[in-house]
């Protein structure tokens, strides 16, 4: 009995003894690294609680009252363009700084990634694929999608026309009041479901099997449970809710159906390589490319296709739809804007292809505007993997570099950049186009994002 004891009490004193060394020299190298450099720590966020609850509960009471993205602004209007704090037991450095935001996602790309916090949240909705992911993985999601962003692809202008005419005829022809979100929604899972699957989910059609609004409200509430569980960051074992992995399901029964016939287009395509054929003519004229065909010819992992494109529908259907809506919601309150876009469209006198549609200035700075005010990723953050560096914030001055200790998040806030950034001043809240004659926002402006893991689909 004293010998057990006497044994447990040297491998806690050995443990004891590697933690504090362990812990002395990370604070050691952490002083050096410190000094070299010049760090200096950024404002401190005034936390009542060790692991950042407050800030938690805040964000989810102004979320109730749909402002919370305000609330983030004013934080950032009030301790500075760049501070630190925590959330939910992590340590974050919070930035709206052009400087650290291009140190983040393009400059020291490799020094951070979306894992774990992210990966963890979304992993029963969306899987594996180029959201989740860093490393290898998403270096090989990131190949495989990419030539579906080639310019045929998405110029493929006929394919829209079709999806477009039908959207029309479901608009009142007599002036009256339309709500245009859900049309836009049916508009946009259409097309995206053409150029993904191969196949429309025919949602326009008055006799449409789908079921557009059940799919819908599964989608969307499955997408809202992934936002809550990424706030609520290690804590998320607390969440609860069955009905979440009830819009689980039924999102991942949709694609289950697209993914089984590109299974079955998969035999097919094998069989005639096989047989030595020339290969299969796989799509009709209308879409010489469907994504998912191109993915099932890699590989017949039955979850792994379902998950790679459950990540490209999200992107596809829902920043296009609401991106267009919030077009709408701005020209509807503008009409000047809209007289303007009105008469640039109707001076064009040939035929719309891509070129056509880049050569209009006015449309192309009234989209750049409505993303601008509301961009779809309007919260976002990344993980530290190793000890590094942001340019600045910190110091008496705010110019000093920060060090940033491996593990902590770097979260910004689009909406926030968007509205504080020097070059939109006076008038950032205004929808104002004609500003994007002069503005060269660079890194002030970041709709997409930047770097390597910028938007394919921008
Ligand atoms: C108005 C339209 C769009 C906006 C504003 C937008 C914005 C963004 C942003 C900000 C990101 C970066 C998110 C992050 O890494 O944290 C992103 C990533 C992505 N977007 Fe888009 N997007 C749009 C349309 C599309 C479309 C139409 C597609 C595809 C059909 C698409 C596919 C993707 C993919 C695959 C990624 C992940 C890239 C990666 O992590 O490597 N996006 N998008
Ligand atoms: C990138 O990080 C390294 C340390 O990991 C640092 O020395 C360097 O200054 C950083 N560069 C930028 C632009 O932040």
């Amino acid at each position: 009995m004293a010998e057990l004891s006497r044994i447990v009490g040297s491998v806690f004193a050995v443990l004891c003894a590697y933690l504090f060394y362990h812990y002395l020299e990370q604070q050691i190298t952490r002083r050096q690294w410190t000094k070299r450099h010049g760090c200096a720590d950024p404002p401190k966020y005034p936390h009542r609680d060790p692991i950042g609850l407050d800030l938690f509960v805040s964000n989810i009471r102004n979320a109730k009252h749909f402002r919370m993205l305000e609330g983030w602004k004013e934080r950032w209007q009030k301790y500075g363009t760049t501070f630190s704090g925590m959330s939910m037991g992590v340590r974050n450095v919070y930035t709206v700084d052009p400087l650290n935001l291009q140190s983040v996602h393009a400059l020291n790309f490799s020094n951070y990634g979306v894992q774990p916090i992210r990966r963890d949240a979304t992993l029963p909705f969306l899987g594996e694929g180029v959201f989740t992911m860093d490393g290898p993985f998403w270096d090989h999601s990131r190949a495989l999608i990419r030539p579906t962003f080639t310019r045929t692809n998405v110029a493929n202008l006929p394919a829209f026309e079709v999806n477009f005419q039908k959207f029309l005829n479901l608009l009142p022809k007599d002036g009256e009041t339309v709500d245009l979100k859900p049309l836009f929604y049916r508009l946009f899972l259409d097309t995206s479901s053409e150029f993904l699957f191969g196949e429309s989910v025919n949602a326009l059609s008055e006799k449409t099997p789908f079921k557009t609004k059940e799919f819908l409200d599964a989608f969307h509430y499955a997408q809202r449970g992934m936002g809550v569980r990424i706030q609520m960051r290690k804590f998320k074992f607390l969440f609860r809710d069955k009905k979440w992995w009830e819009a689980i399901k039924i999102s991942h029964d949709f694609a289950y159906t697209y993914v089984d016939k590109a299974l079955e287009f998969r035999k097919r395509y094998l069989e005639s390589k096989n047989s030595g054929k020339k290969s299969l003519s796989e799509d009709d004229d209308r879409h010489p490319y469907v994504l998912l065909h191109e993915m099932a010819k890699e590989t017949d992992d039955r979850d792994n296709l379902r998950s790679q494109i459950i990540h490209i529908f999200i992107a596809g259907h829902d920043s296009t739809a609401i991106t267009v809506g919030h077009v709408f919601f701005h020209l509807c309150r503008n009409p000047e804007v809209y007289e303007k876009l009105h008469a640039e469209v109707k001076a064009l006198d040939e035929e719309l292809t891509f070129e056509s549609l880049k050569s209009m200035r006015y449309l192309q700075y009234a989209i750049k505007e409505t993303l601008r005010l509301h961009p779809v990723t309007p919260l976002d953050g990344r993980i530290a993997y190793q000890d590094t560096m942001l340019p600045t914030g910190g110091g008496p001055n705010g110019d000093s570099p920060i060090f940033v200790p491996k593990g902590s998040l770097v979260t910004t806030s689009l909406h926030a950049l968007h509205r504080l950034a020097p070059c939109f001043q006076p008038d950032p809240d205004t929808f104002r186009p004609e500003r994007w004659e002069t503005v060269r926002p660079g890194w002030s402006y970041l709709p997409f994002f930047g770097g390597p893991r910028i938007c394919p689909g921008r």
